[in-house]
């Protein structure tokens, strides 16, 4: 391993939200943005849902991003590295902090312009394996009138994260309230969730 995750975990152990401005590398975040961009083109980012129509126009005024979940198995060397980075930090995490995390579900995600997601917390319904979340931003020169950016709402303050490559932002998925700020611009990230199954 060649990477530390220090400056996330430390983050996160002292506000409650762990920001990283360098976790992943530009060539990687490229790599990543270009997977998406052909994903784009194959038409297989997808409005999150279960097929339903009318769920999907109601989840639609909830959130407007579209997915495609990573897979170890994908042939796709970007992917993977990203991938074996989440290992690394997975392993970090369990030996620093005792986390337990023993599985992991990543998707790329598109916010065309004007898509926002409203305030909410990851651990809905009845999914109480997530237990955090960790998302990596793949947009270069990301600017304050793109919109964008990720609210993370605490009693005392609210942290406001802009959407910028190689920025990734780690937090508890049943605690942390977040939303995101309606885009101006394609925001592309990959968005994920450590789990104990
Ligand atoms: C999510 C989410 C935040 C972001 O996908 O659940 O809250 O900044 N994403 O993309
Ligand atoms: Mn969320």
């Amino acid at each position: 391993m060649n990477h530390s995750f220090d400056l996330l975990i430390d983050s996160y152990l002292e506000h409650k939200v762990g920001i990283d401005t360098a976790f992943i590398s530009q060539r990687l975040s490229n790599g990543l943005q270009q997977n998406i961009k052909q994903l784009q083109k194959d038409e297989l980012m997808k409005t999150a849902g279960i097929g339903n129509d009318t769920i999907k126009d109601a989840q639609q005024k909830t959130r407007g991003d579209k997915i495609y979940w990573l897979d170890k198995t994908h042939d796709n060397s970007f992917e993977q590295e990203f991938l074996s980075l989440v290992d690394d930090f997975v392993g970090q995490l369990n030996s620093t902090c005792y986390t337990g995390i023993n599985s992991y579900e990543f998707h790329y995600a598109v916010y065309e312009e004007g898509s926002f997601y409203k305030r909410h917390k990851d651990q809905f319904r009845n999914d109480d394996n997530r237990k955090y979340s960790l998302i990596s931003y793949l947009n270069n020169n990301w600017l304050e009138e793109d919109g964008g950016q990720l609210l993370v709402y605490q009693q005392e303050n609210t942290q406001r994260i802009m959407p910028q490559s190689q920025t990734a932002v780690f937090f508890k998925s049943n605690e942390m309230e977040h939303e995101v700020v309606k885009a101006n611009r394609e925001r592309m990230s990959i968005t994920g969730w450590l789990k104990q199954v």
